[in-house]
């Protein structure tokens, strides 16, 4: 069963051709990681599964439905930094959340509802490791810290979909492969559907549930705006198959991704 789909989805600025003839049928539950060179559109990629833009061509349906024009609850997104708040404590960044779509004018929310919004955003916040830091604010927390701050946050509206663009790619490793172990607990207590985009093809290939790398296919020298990315590779990727791909793989895709 399709989950999202992606229908011929062209991309264009101007006259920069950025993503073209995009098809993708991803069923709920999948993990995708995206990778391709800088500048090749994944970014652009996800904004569009936001809703945040409209593709110049094709659509792109959500569970069978045109996506609405704006971003919804149904959809949560981390980017890699400064996502967060730095004028609210942690627990109000979360809570804020709840708040806003329920109450847009005041945005707050009183009596029981207030203290019932609350008491689920520390829940959530004690799930990614924040249960200790409720009360701080961000410009007090690591970078990790943050970065766990931006995905209950991101959470806490339940989305079907969660859209991750490098969040963990200003972490010192052994941070990120903490964040990893978080990640991969909350899709599968969750049951999410995740785009994840990555510049570390090892990232790529250990977390999620299939790789898609994105790149050009045409070029003509004279118009480097004249063609866009599309997705080249769209590789399966499960547990037992994980530790195999990369020795295959690596070698012919890390050309692609050179520059990344
Ligand atoms: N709103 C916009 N208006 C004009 N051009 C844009 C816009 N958004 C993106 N672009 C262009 O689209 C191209 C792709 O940008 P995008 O940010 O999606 O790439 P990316 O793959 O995410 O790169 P990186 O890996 O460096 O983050 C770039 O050439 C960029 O300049
Ligand atoms: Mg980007």
């Amino acid at each position: 069963m399709s989950f999202i789909q992606v229908n011929n989805v062209w991309q264009e600025y101007g006259d920069q051709i950025v993503l073209e003839r995009l098809n993708l049928i991803v069923r709920e539950g999948e993990f995708c990681t995206l990778v391709g060179a800088s500048g090749c559109g994944k970014s652009t990629f996800l904004r569009l599964l936001l809703g945040q833009e409209r593709p110049s061509r094709g659509q792109i349906l959500l569970a069978g439905q045109p996506l609405v024009a704006e971003p919804d609850a149904s959809r949560g997104v981390v980017f890699q930094r400064y996502s967060v708040f730095p004028h609210l404590s942690v627990l109000d960044n979360v809570a804020i959340g709840l708040e806003l779509p329920r109450s847009p004018l005041l945005g707050r929310l009183f009596g029981s509802a207030k203290h019932e919004a609350r008491e689920r955003a520390a829940e959530l916040l004690r799930k990614v490791g924040l249960g200790h830091a409720l009360d701080k604010y961000p410009s007090q927390l690591s970078g990790g810290m943050q970065q766990r701050l931006a995905i209950a946050q991101a959470l806490i509206t339940r989305p079907r979909v969660l859209l991750l663009d490098e969040p963990f790619g200003a972490l010192d490793p052994g941070i990120r492969k903490d964040m990893h172990a978080l990640l991969l607990e909350l899709w599968r207590e969750t049951g999410l559907t995740v785009f994840m985009v990555t510049h570390d093809l090892s990232e790529g290939f250990s977390l999620g549930t299939r790789l898609l790398v994105f790149d050009k296919v045409r070029h003509d020298p004279h118009a480097p705006n004249a063609f866009g990315a599309r997705i080249t590779y769209d590789i399966p990727l499960n547990s037992d198959r994980r530790a195999a791909l990369p020795a295959q793989l690596a070698e012919r895709l890390q050309p692609q991704l050179q520059g990344a």
